[in-house]
């Protein structure tokens, strides 16, 4: 199945990230354009099992149409597959395995990327999901300790026999965390390994970078993570290969919003927008002098008020200054 408009020769995705891709900055995504696929966040199977989904602001799909895939973490191949089935009524259009996340928490439970420890497990969570859904069905993975290709290759091309539909490989070993640059070259040998579709993610900043990370791989597609935050038009730069000229002000304030309308307790929104900002305010120079300004402040209004009337003039910067925290 493909959600290519057709424009750029690859499927441009906006990755998962936790308290970051909740339903409004999905929507500022969809309207921004240049993207083929949004992913919700890591959402945890267990808890999908026992609350509402549809009151989760991270699972949401918004009433805004856009393929949307729903990311889900977990260790138990019966509570994954239950998770998926009460996803069915959200309508979303592919479901997605969370194998790369190294965070404590999340490893010291034996999920995301340390199910690598335990492709067994892994395999059989797999199977257990894919017989509960009919939507495509992706797997996320970091690299394998020592970029050792053998085992991931000979696990992935079980993942294809089980009918994973595709693979997003941020080549990070998870000792790495964000350290080092993602190695591509992994990308390209899963790609050469492999029949099913091969998203190639990790350190894409720029027109530049994804031509290069497509080019040098050969990869089906560009998933995109803290670039997207730090410049939300960045996907319709890359379709459109050439630069934005929009107000990112207006992008501030179309944010604003979107989190009024669809976060109803507004002191946690408060929290998110501060939590987007520490990413976005990354354009200028002075972007920690910004931050210290707005950090304290009381509300979404209060800010978007102050930055409204302070952010420097010049244009943004050239590079990004992407460090995994502020
Ligand atoms: C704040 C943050 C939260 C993240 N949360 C998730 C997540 O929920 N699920 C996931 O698979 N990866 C998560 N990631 C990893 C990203 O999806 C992506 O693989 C990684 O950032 C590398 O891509 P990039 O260089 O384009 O940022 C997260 C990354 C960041 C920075």
């Amino acid at each position: 199945m493909s959600y290519n408009s057709g424009m750029f020769p690859a499927q441009l995705v906006l990755a998962p990230m936790a308290r970051y891709t909740h339903v409004a900055f999905r929507q500022l995504m969809a309207e921004l354009g240049g993207t083929n696929l949004l992913y919700t966040e890591m959402l945890n199977a267990r808890i999908l099992c026992n609350t509402n989904p549809a009151h989760d602001i991270f699972c949401q799909k918004g009433n805004f149409d856009f393929p949307t895939a729903a990311q889900i973490v977990g260790g138990e191949p019966d509570t994954i597959a239950t998770a998926i089935k009460r996803l069915d009524t959200m309508e979303f259009d592919a479901i997605d395995l969370n194998m790369s996340c190294p965070n404590g928490a999340i490893v010291r439970y034996g999920w995301g990327a340390a199910l690598q420890k335990n492709t067994e497990k892994a395999l059989t969570i797999v199977s257990h999901a894919r017989n509960a859904t009919t939507l495509p069905l992706f797997i996320k993975l970091r690299s394998w300790p020592d970029h050792n290709m053998e085992p991931l290759i000979s696990f992935c091309l079980k993942l294809q026999k089980i009918g994973v539909d595709g693979i997003t490989l941020h080549p990070r070993e998870m000792k790495d965390g964000f350290k080092r640059p993602a190695g591509w070259q992994d990308i390209k040998i899963l790609k050469d390994a492999l029949t099913i579709s091969v998203v190639g993610n990790g350190d894409v900043q720029n027109i530049e970078s994804a031509l290069k990370l497509l080019e040098s791989t050969g990869c089906d597609g560009i998933m995109i993570g803290r670039a997207a935050l730090v410049r939300p038009w960045l996907f319709w730069e890359i379709t459109n290969q050439r630069k934005w000229q929009g107000s990112p002000m207006d992008v501030l304030e179309r944010m604003a919003t979107l989190m009024d309308f669809h976060f109803t307790d507004k002191k946690y929104a408060l929290k998110i927008f501060k939590a987007f900002l520490s990413w976005f305010l990354r354009n200028w120079l002075f972007h920690r002098y910004l931050y210290g300004k707005i950090v304290n402040q009381q509300s979404i209004s209060e800010i978007t008020s102050y930055l409204s009337q302070h952010l420097p003039n010049e244009p943004i910067l050239k590079n990004i200054p992407i460090v995994a925290k502020l």
